[in-house]
C-alpha cells in the first residue's frame, strides 16, 4: 500500500489481514515496540480530533516511532496563507509518513497528489474516514465474532458523516443488509449509494427505528455535525432526531451491539453507557491497536 486515502484502497483480503494483524497487536503489544524505530511521522490536523489525532499518536510511539507536526493549523504557516500542497510538499521532505485530517473533502487526494511519502487519510471534511472504518470493523469482528450477513443500522447525521461512508463501503465486503435512518434532509449521499447498488449491497432509508430495531445487528449511531451545516436553524430542527437513552434501546435485542465513533452530544444518553451492548469506549480503544497495525504495515 501507497497512501490510504479511502477504505477502498484495501480489498477484502488486506483488510481482514490488517484486523487479525491488530488482534495479535491486542494481545502482545510489546512485541512491536521497535518496529519503526527508524521513521518520524508526522501528524497534520487542520481540523479538531481528540481520538484520532492522539491514537495515531499514541500508536507510532508504541512502536518506537518519532512524531512531528500540528493540532491546531493555526499555528502553522497555513495562518500566512501557505496552501495545503506547499506545506506537504515541505512536511513530506521531513517525515516518512503523513496523517492528515483536514475540513475539505478531497484534500487527502490532494496531499497524496504532491506528497513523496505515504498520506494516511485522518477525515477529509464529510467525505471519508478509512481508518476510523478500520477500527470499527475490528470490533464489529471482536464482538460478534464475525464480519458476514450483519444487519447494520446507520442513525443520525448520513450526509455529513465521513464514518458511515467509509464503514458502509468497508463492511460491504461481507453481505450485510444496511438500514440508513435519518431525516430526509441528511441522507446517505448518491454516490455512496451508487457504489453499494454496483456491489448489489442490500440496503433500505428509513426516517424512524421501531420497526426494524428487532432485528438489528449493530446499531451505528452517529453526531448531527454541527460544523458541517451553514444554517443553525437547520441544524436545530434535526439534532435531537434519534436519541438512544435508556427506555430506546429496549427495542433493540440483547445482541445487538451500540457503535459510536464519538464524540457524542445528546444522540447516546450517558445513562446508555452502563448497557453491556454499549460497546463505543472500547471501540475508540481499538483504534490503537488497528493504528499500530496499520503504521507497521504501510509501504515506506
Ligand atoms: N472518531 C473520531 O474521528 O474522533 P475525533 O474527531 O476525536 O478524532
Amino acid at each position: 500500500m501507497k497512501h490510504l486515502l479511502s477504505i477502498t484502497d484495501l480489498d477484502k483480503k488486506e483488510l481482514t489481514s490488517l484486523i487479525d494483524f491488530a488482534t495479535q497487536i491486542k494481545a502482545n503489544p510489546a512485541l512491536y515496540q521497535d518496529k519503526l524505530s527508524d521513521k518520524i511521522i508526522a501528524t497534520l490536523f487542520f481540523e479538531p480530533s481528540t481520538r484520532t489525532r492522539l491514537s495515531f499518536e499514541s500508536a507510532a510511539l508504541r512502536v518506537g516511532a518519532k512524531l512531528i507536526g500540528f493540532a491546531d493549523a493555526s499555528t502553522s504557516s497555513t495562518q500566512k496563507g501557505e496552501t495545503l500542497e506547499d506545506t506537504i510538499k515541505i512536511v513530506s521532505g521531513l517525515a516518512d509518513l503523513i496523517v492528515m485530517r483536514h475540513p475539505a473533502s478531497g484534500a487527502a487526494k490532494r496531499a497524496a497528489a504532491v506528497s513523496k511519502v505515504p498520506v494516511i487519510n485522518a477525515g477529509d471534511g464529510s467525505g471519508e474516514h478509512p481508518t476510523q472504518a478500520m477500527l470499527d470493523i475490528f470490533t464489529i469482528k471482536e464482538n460478534k465474532k464475525t464480519l458476514e450477513n450483519l444487519n447494520i443500522a446507520f442513525v443520525g447525521d448520513l450526509k455529513n458523516g465521513r464514518t458511515v461512508h467509509s464503514l458502509s463501503l468497508g463492511m460491504a465486503h461481507f453481505n450485510p443488509n444496511y438500514y440508513f435512518i435519518s431525516p430526509p434532509s441528511l441522507a446517505v449521499p448518491a454516490e455512496i449509494k451508487q457504489a453499494l447498488n454496483l456491489n448489489k449491497i442490500k440496503f433500505s432509508e428509513l426516517t424512524d427505528w421501531q420497526k426494524i430495531a428487532p432485528q438489528i445487528d449493530v446499531l451505528y449511531m452517529t453526531r448531527v455535525q454541527k460544523e458541517r451545516f451553514n444554517d443553525v436553524a437547520e441544524y436545530e430542527s434535526v439534532k435531537d432526531a434519534y436519541i438512544l437513552n435508556a427506555n430506546s434501546a429496549r427495542l433493540f435485542k440483547s445482541t445487538c451491539i451500540f457503535m459510536h465513533p464519538l464524540p457524542r452530544v445528546t444522540e447516546i444518553s450517558a445513562e446508555v453507557d452502563a448497557d453491556p451492548r454499549a460497546i463505543y469506549f472500547d471501540q475508540a480503544r481499538n483504534g490503537l491497536w488497528l493504528r499500530m497495525a496499520l503504521l507497521i504495515s504501510m509501504k515506506y
